[in-house]
């Protein structure tokens, strides 16, 4: 049975829900389920933007053949190749014989890649800035590479003012029948599912995803459709805001994400005796996380949120603690720049992790050291507690 939703007298949200799917893209923790937005244009001709993913093809052609009803699909729309988004196009074809394939050379050398059948007499291939006229609406393609995959583009409904913006301005956590941002207290989880998702999914494209915000400033927006997470018809200042802060890697405010790596407990200690000296002085923004329980896509995301960053490892077969060495190599991946960071270590013979966390900082952007190495032999003692006050002193002074 189908379960669309009217965006526009126009224009109908076909997607998906998946409250099944553990980890997204078989990396990140989705506890809220994550959806596969397609969405469909009725005019004088028919027109999908993107598909689904294909644990969900059943429930999308349903929807999708109910809107057509009699009507047959005129043209798909590949903004972003990537399958969770573009698995059915082969069964699309099988379905509707005369669709044609909008993409641009890139999303077709893809599309060969991915599927053996030939879909070559389907395409149609546009440049960037490129118009198409489907009746009442004129729609203007606007290449967005490397908004994750080089082949991405966002199209744009110059009639109702409609962005198509593919995983850019996506969400992770499915959509609980309330399909726009407005509809939902949107409250700090809700942001934060944007973050994790922005971050991690995106993050390292920053300056692809500048260069997407410059250009969509000229554009008149009234409601942005991601193919993940929640429509933005209200408070679109808001999101741009936010990305804007997220791709030039700003953090959004002070505070600080302590993140630690421990076996027995005693560098944790240490991170635990910082943090508290840290509040006592004031500062009522502190994430703390252990590296080997929590996924590291919240610690990336809580990283790119706040100013500051304590990493506090125990030493490991002369190097990092081994779960927060993939953290570090992770964060680094993600390209962050621009942060504090101080550096917490502990050994029993030869504390080495704060030198290898120090080559890691020192190998990304603009990440400027604050305060001196603490070094934990074995356990803290009194004398160490002096040394995370001047920490906490030196992290105070940096905020
Ligand atoms: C597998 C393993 C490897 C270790 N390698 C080192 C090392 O190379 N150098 C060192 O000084 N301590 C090493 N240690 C000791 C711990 O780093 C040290 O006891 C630390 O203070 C423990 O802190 P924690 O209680 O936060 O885990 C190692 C411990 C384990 C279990
Ligand atoms: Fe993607
Ligand atoms: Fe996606």
């Amino acid at each position: 049975m189908h379960n669309e939703r009217k965006i526009t007298n126009d224009l109908y949200w076909v997607g998906v829900n998946d409250r099944r799917i553990a980890l997204f893209e078989n990396v990140y923790p989705v506890p809220g389920g994550i959806s596969y937005n397609s969405y469909l244009l009725i005019d004088d001709k028919t027109v999908l933007f993107d598909t689904v993913d294909r644990c969900m093809s059943h429930q999308f052609f349903d929807n999708l053949e109910f809107i057509l009803g009699e009507r047959k699909l005129d043209y798909v729309v590949v903004n972003h190749m990537e399958p969770d988004h573009s698995a059915n196009l082969s069964d699309l074809l099988l379905r509707y014989p005369e669709v044609k394939i909008i993409g641009n050379a890139k999303t077709f050398v893809f599309i060969k890649q991915f599927f053996n059948n030939d879909m070559e007499s389907h395409f149609i291939t546009v440049n960037d800035g490129d118009t198409l006229s489907t009746g009442k609406h004129n729609l203007k393609f606007i290449f967005a590479p490397m908004v994750h995959w080089p082949e991405v583009m966002v199209t744009f409904d110059e009639t109702d003012g409609i962005l198509f913006s593919a995983d850019g301005f996506g969400g992770f956590g499915a959509l609980n029948g309330n399909i726009f941002a407005d509809e939902v207290d949107f409250d700090e989880s809700h942001w934060e599912n944007m973050r994790r998702y922005y971050t991690n999914i995106v993050g390292k494209y920053g300056v692809s995803v500048m260069s997407l915000l410059n250009k969509a400033t000229s554009l008149n927006i009234n409601y942005i459709c991601p193919l993940h997470g929640k429509i933005w018809r209200k408070d679109i200042d808001k999101l741009v805001d936010k990305y804007k802060k997220w791709a030039s890697y700003e953090p959004e405010e002070k505070g600080v994400t302590i993140v630690y790596g421990s076996i027995y407990g005693n560098t944790e200690n240490a991170a635990e005796i910082l943090a508290g000296i840290l509040a006592e002085k004031g500062i009522r923004n502190i994430q703390m996380f252990d590296v080997s329980v929590t996924h590291p896509s919240y610690l990336v995301s809580s990283c790119f949120r706040y100013s500051n960053i304590v990493i506090a490892s125990n030493t490991y077969n002369a190097g990092m603690f081994i779960n927060m060495d993939a953290f570090m190599h992770d964060l680094a991946a993600h390209s962050l720049k621009n942060r504090y960071v101080s550096i917490i270590e502990s050994g029993s013979w030869a504390p080495m992790s704060g030198k290898k966390i120090r080559e890691i900082l020192e190998s990304m952007k603009d990440m400027k050291i604050i305060g001196d190495t603490v070094t934990i032999t074995s356990a803290p003692k009194n004398k160490d507690y002096e040394k995370l006050e001047k920490l906490a002193s030196d992290i105070m002074n940096s905020l």
